[in-house]
């Protein structure tokens, strides 16, 4: 079976330790401080912290994710979700749609499992007041049950028309919650500094920062080359820096470049550069259709630019130089193209300049030639 996982949440032997990190965030939660989680997309947060948790023996997690979230209604459901996979007990359920009596909520049993879970109507409006009554009851809970309540994506919040207030709110409720450790995490750098760095957010310095970089190249490479070692694969390391570098040290996508690797090798292989192009034609094969229908909306010039991007990448694209070889008229249609691609999650910014938010779109974009 193939041993790399991608696109998901790792655990056990997927997980590679960061023994640093985790006892950072394992020291935090344990002294009750709320921490905020920074860190890009796929670097492993969500990973890390499910890790980290479960070692608390005495604690259990309230996970609540808040990815895209449009609305109050859809946060306090998914506070209400973060509820049912917590408690599985019927008679905690009771006790919990007595509290939140005010949302219609409903027991409904899984048909296969017969396990219960809590929803709440969906037509019910909820208000802001639901989101604090919601924390109102956390609290409640963990006189009885040590917490760990885990905001995941938080940065989508600011998503809602109303979230100035709803940030007011979850700031003025959280703050009297001493025992109980929040982890706030988040994938959009200038989003979170905007809610956790700002003077003037209600979350300014709220919770202590804890960066999520790439995993160490000297661990990840031992952790990688147990898992080839599994198929009675040998790999060399020149193939797994070179690994990293394409991947840009993002670890799901050095995973899910490694899988590819797996599935186009064979047992007792010793696995060289030469296995790379065969390993991206598998890539590109899983990924074509995304790639495509990310281009959907990018018109002629954005595309030039994009693919200015990826030809040229420590060209500074503001510059007339990047302007020029690319046939783009000047700096100032570059920028416009810049902004609309990162507002449609091609590419995002940061402090060292853009980036694509998958590397090996960009590898697909360069290979197709456009
Ligand atoms: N500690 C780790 N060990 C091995 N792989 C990891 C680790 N952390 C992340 N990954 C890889 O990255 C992918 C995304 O991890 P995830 O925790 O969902 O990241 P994030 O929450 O930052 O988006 C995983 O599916 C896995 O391929
Ligand atoms: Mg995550």
């Amino acid at each position: 079976m193939n041993p790399f996982k991608y696109g998901r949440v790792v655990s056990k032997d997927d997980f590679c330790s960061r023994s640093g990190l985790a006892r950072m965030l394992h020291r935090h939660t344990l002294s009750g401080q709320n921490v905020v989680i920074l860190g890009e997309r796929r670097t492993g947060k969500t990973s890390l912290i499910w890790n980290t948790c479960h070692r608390h023996k005495k604690h259990k997690l309230l996970y609540v994710d808040l990815l895209e979230v449009k609305t109050i209604e859809d946060i306090v459901r998914r506070m209400v979700n973060a509820l049912s996979t917590f408690e599985k007990r019927m008679g905690a359920f009771q006790k919990i749609l007595r509290a939140l009596i005010h949302l219609k909520p409903k027991i409904t049993l899984d048909p296969m499992t017969g396990e219960p879970s809590l929803s709440i109507d969906a037509i019910t409006h909820a208000k802001p007041d639901s989101i604090e009554k919601m924390l109102d009851f956390f609290s409640v809970l963990s006189k009885k049950t040590k917490l760990i309540v885990v905001f995941d994506e938080f940065q989508d919040i600011l998503n809602l028309n109303e979230s100035a207030y709803v940030l007011a709110c979850l700031r003025g409720k959280i703050q009297f919650h001493s025992k109980i450790p929040y982890i706030f995490s988040g994938s959009v750098r200038h989003r979170m500094d905007e809610i956790f760095f700002h003077h003037d957010s209600p979350f300014f310095k709220a919770a202590i920062p804890l960066t999520v970089g790439p995993i160490e190249d000297h661990v990840f490479k031992n952790f990688l080359k147990n898992k080839f070692s599994l198929g009675n694969r040998n790999i060399d390391d020149a193939v797994l820096t070179k690994i990293f570098e394409m991947a840009e040290h993002n670890p799901g996508d050095v995973q899910q470049l490694c899988s590819a690797i797996w599935e186009v090798s064979n047992q007792g292989q010793h696995l060289s550069e030469e296995i790379l192009p065969q390993a991206m034609q598998v890539v590109f094969s899983h990924e074509s259709k995304t790639y495509e229908s990310l281009l959907i909306p990018v018109t002629g010039i954005q595309m030039k630019c994009l693919v200015g991007l990826a030809s040229h990448p420590v060209l500074p694209p503001l510059s007339s130089e990047f302007a020029r070889l690319t046939g783009i008229s000047g700096p100032a249609s570059v920028k416009k193209s810049l902004l609309r691609l990162e507002q449609i999650k091609i590419i995002y910014r940061t402090p060292k300049g853009y980036k694509f938010a998958n590397p090996y779109f960009k590898h697909w974009l360069l290979y197709k030639r456009y």
